[in-house]
């Protein structure tokens, strides 16, 4: 197997391209994808302030070294979501990364703004999906961080499958505002709100897995244990399917939609968004979902300094 570039021995195969690459043509082919996504949607300029949202595992960690690589100096932000020992080693994980590569690693915990209570407590207490509270947690936190903070624009690890796993379950259920509002790149539409992009979104999770392995960048295995039975771990296997069937379906999926299919669809709640009457972040209610999960979990929330 040669590599379609310089002829060497190829060691990373690309069906869904139908190439093959050796490291040093692969980890170009890589670098020219995150440039691409960010060019064509204008996620990032070199002088913007770049916060990298990262939890441990590979995709945020393989974004974290990118970005640095292709010279955008982000600094990391890890939440410590107060999930045991899955929790711990993450945190260590992002830390030694940092270290090792001289990087700034901004960290906030849970358990320490709200009462000692972890995500796993937070669901029980609310009695609501452990997937969903922590969504909302942590993106309360990129954006108040953020915000705080003085970055303008967070970065996260989301990669090709874990966006056709999102549009697939919107589309199963014609969440039309989610889809039309799907994208790589979410604008400051608010005085309070931080811009976000998703750099790695032309990357699947066996292109990042490969970077990750062939740059020797150490990052957690394991998934979240809360995370188990999660639908989207079942739109993914779905994908996987037609994937190994018919390799290209996923990106074509993903991809064309974002070209062609998400013009169809209207957004009627980003027209009223208005500020949270509480804490002020942007919302369509007049108390953010935030606000309201303080509310009914009755600890005081505690100000980030
Ligand atoms: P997930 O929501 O777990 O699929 O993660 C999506 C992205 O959110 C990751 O690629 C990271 O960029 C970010 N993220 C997830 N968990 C954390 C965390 N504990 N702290 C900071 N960022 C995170
Ligand atoms: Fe959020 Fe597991 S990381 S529920
Ligand atoms: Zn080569
Ligand atoms: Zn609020």
């Amino acid at each position: 197997m040669k590599c379609i570039k310089c002829k060497g021995k190829a060691q990373i195969k690309l069906p869904q391209h139908n190439s093959r690459f050796c490291k040093t043509h692969f980890i170009e082919y890589f670098h020219n994808q995150v440039s691409k996504a960010i060019k064509n949607y204008r996620m990032l300029n070199k002088d913007d302030k770049v916060l990298v949202a990262v939890s441990g595992g590979k995709d945020s960690l393989v974004l974290w070294e990118v970005l640095n690589q292709l010279g955008y100096c982000p600094d990391g932000f890890y939440i410590d979501l107060g999930i045991d020992d899955y929790s711990r080693q993450s945190e260590n994980t992002c830390r030694s990364f940092a270290q090792q590569r001289g990087l700034d690693l901004h960290t906030v915990s849970i358990p320490e703004l709200m009462g000692g209570l972890g995500i796993k407590e937070i669901s029980r207490k609310t009695r609501r999906n452990p997937c969903s509270v922590c969504g909302l947690i942590k993106r309360y936190y990129f954006n108040h961080y953020a915000l705080n903070k003085k970055y303008n624009v967070i970065a996260t690890g989301h990669n090709l499958d874990d966006e056709a796993a999102t549009l697939m379950s919107n589309l199963t259920r014609w969440q039309t505002g989610y889809l039309s509002r799907q994208s790589p790149v979410l604008p400051k539409n608010h005085p309070a709100m931080v811009k976000k992009v998703k750099p790695l979104h032309r990357l699947t999770e066996k292109e990042t897995g490969s970077y990750a392995v062939i740059n020797r960048i150490p990052y957690i295995y394991e998934e979240c244990p809360l995370a188990e039975g999660a639908r989207s771990i079942l739109y993914k296997k779905t994908l996987n399917y037609l994937e190994f069937y018919s390799p290209g379906t996923k990106r074509q999926f993903y991809l064309d939609f974002l070209k062609k299919g998400k013009y169809n669809f209207k957004d009627s709640e980003q027209a009223n968004l208005t500020s949270c009457n509480t804490c002020g972040q942007p919302t369509t209610l007049e108390t953010c979902a935030f606000c309201h999960l303080i509310e009914r979990l009755e600890v005081k929330k505690q100000v980030l300094s």
